[in-house]
């Protein structure tokens, strides 16, 4: 019997913005450049602006790099790709410019069952309104209709349920594809194989064996640009509530009963919801302040023309979290994030308890305290992933040193990590959604940082002041000092 034949088309809406060319696009075209793409498929640009199909090629051609191979036919490819892209102007609000893209759609689609996934990169003011005209308009009247949403989903646990619920009136919770691109880093997906496959990590992952676990988000750069919608949200819920948060939950949760998406996310709910909300005395807030260094001057956050002179927003937090269940209990999770620091780079750090009656205890150099093992997993730059031991210094004497064992990506394997975005969009169109947050976990999520989020806010607590390009306040070292921890530096 013959085949049934599909089709998929991607259309991304907000398609003239910078998520859109950075990141959508250039993925969009690393999948159809692996052969990773489906035979039939259509991405449609859609945007307020008025543009023909040539004008979104060459816009959209601008960003796409052969980054994969540079040798290799890749100009054709890239022809080839852009041959497939395609045009719709419309307002985000119209049921019938939504309808005049289905209709276009349609003309690719012919004899064969569309499906259909929309990318919404948009502000999150009118993700409902274009939600409800998508789908009514140009939902798939065959096969399947997905949308992929990215953050801020709401900035508090009621805000966020609330657009939850209106998203619902339009969509399942199946066809929702809530993003958190950090999910599809390769060293956060690797955070399972290394934990679940291999025999030296799963039976140390506990408060028997770890000291603390810190989990470090660092930019070496401002908000620039980006100072209008950064002052709503701030580094909470930018980075915390989400990308580290997610991260901790991986890390944390207990064994899957398969790698079933349900599984899996079954797991990290449990492991939110065995979390205590932060506290207020557990949360550090810093704001980079400008400052000239050699000639050159570093702006403050404040400087930003859409941040308001007086603004309180953190762009900086440290925060203490904790896990009440068997596992972790009394184990701290300190995460650490912030824009215009010292370094860019974001970590996950696992400190070792000290092996009890140490015989080399006099050995070290320094306290034995320093001295325990520690597992680091660079998730960016340089992905690598390296374990601290105490090893003896060659020689006739008995002294001992830390040193590292490494696996370093880029020496370890010659093939390029594919952006995170290359790894989701492909799993959305599968239909994998192992990698993307279920509502319930969204909901564990915010509830953990919602109440300290508005009794930073009530109190105005001042951010304390750090000069851009440190490494942060030092208020996050005595935070860390409480628990008895010392933080790690980005390596
Ligand atoms: C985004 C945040 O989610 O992640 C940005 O909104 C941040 O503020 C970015 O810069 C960092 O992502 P990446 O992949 O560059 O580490």
């Amino acid at each position: 019997s013959e085949q049934i034949k599909t089709t998929v088309s991607v259309t991304v809406v907000g398609a003239s913005g910078d998520l859109a060319k950075k990141k959508i696009f250039p993925a969009l075209f690393a999948l159809y450049y692996e052969n990773f793409l489906p035979e039939h498929f259509t991405i449609f640009g859609y945007a307020r602006s008025k543009m023909s199909d040539e004008e979104l090629r060459n816009m959209i051609s601008k960003t796409l790099t052969c980054r994969i191979d540079k040798r290799e036919n890749c100009g054709d490819k890239m022809e080839k790709f852009l041959q497939r892209c395609f045009y719709q102007s419309g307002q985000y609000y119209s049921e019938e410019n939504f309808k005049e893209l289905d209709k276009k759609l349609k003309e690719r689609e012919a004899g064969k069952v569309p499906n259909r996934l929309f990318y919404l990169s948009i502000p999150p003011n009118i993700f409902v309104d274009v939600v409800r005209c998508a789908t009514y308009g140009a939902s798939s009247p065959t096969g399947w209709t997905r949308v992929i949403v990215e953050k801020p989903f709401g900035r508090d646990s009621e805000s966020s349920r609330e657009l939850t619920a209106s998203l619902k009136q339009y969509l399942t919770e199946d066809q929702i594809f809530r993003i958190d691109h950090y999910l599809g880093k390769e060293l956060v997906e690797n955070l399972s194989v290394l934990r679940f496959s291999n025999l030296v990590f799963e039976p140390l992952w506990s408060r028997q064996y770890i000291r603390n676990v810190q989990l470090i988000f660092s930019e070496d750069f401002g908000t620039e640009g980006r100072g209008g919608y950064f002052d709503s949200y701030g580094i909470i819920r930018d980075i915390m509530q989400n990308h580290l948060l997610q991260i901790l939950a991986l890390f944390a949760m207990e064994t899957p009963v398969s790698l079933d998406a349900e599984d899996i996310r079954n797991e990290k709910v449990k492991v939110l919801k065995s979390m205590r909300p932060l506290e207020i005395e557990d949360v550090v807030v810093g704001q980079y302040k400008g400052h000239s260094k050699g000639g050159k001057s570093y702006p403050s956050y404040t400087d930003d023309p859409k941040v308001p002179n007086n603004s309180l927003t953190p762009t900086f937090a440290a925060a203490a979290l904790f896990i009440d269940n068997a596992r972790w209990d009394g184990v701290p999770f300190l995460m650490k994030a912030g824009k215009a620091l010292h370094s860019n780079g974001a970590e996950i750090r696992v400190q070792f308890r000290h092996v009890p009656g140490n015989l080399y205890r006099r050995n070290f150099g320094t306290y034995l305290d320093k001295n325990t093992n520690e597992l680091v997993i660079r998730v960016q730059p340089n992905e690598a992933i390296y374990l601290k031991i105490n090893n003896k210094v060659p020689g006739l004497g008995m002294r001992l040193d830390r040193s590292n064992l490494n696996l370093l990506y880029s020496a370890k394997y010659s093939r390029e990590i594919p952006d995170a975005y290359e790894r989701l969009l492909l799993d959305a169109i599968e239909g994998e959604r192992r990698l993307f947050i279920r509502s319930d976990e969204l909901d564990a999520a915010w509830a953990l940082f919602t109440p300290v989020l508005k009794e930073l806010e009530e109190k105005h607590v001042f951010p304390e002041l750090y000069p851009f390009g440190s490494r942060g306040p030092v208020g996050a070292h005595y935070l860390a000092a409480k628990y008895n921890v010392r933080w790690g530096d980005l390596s």
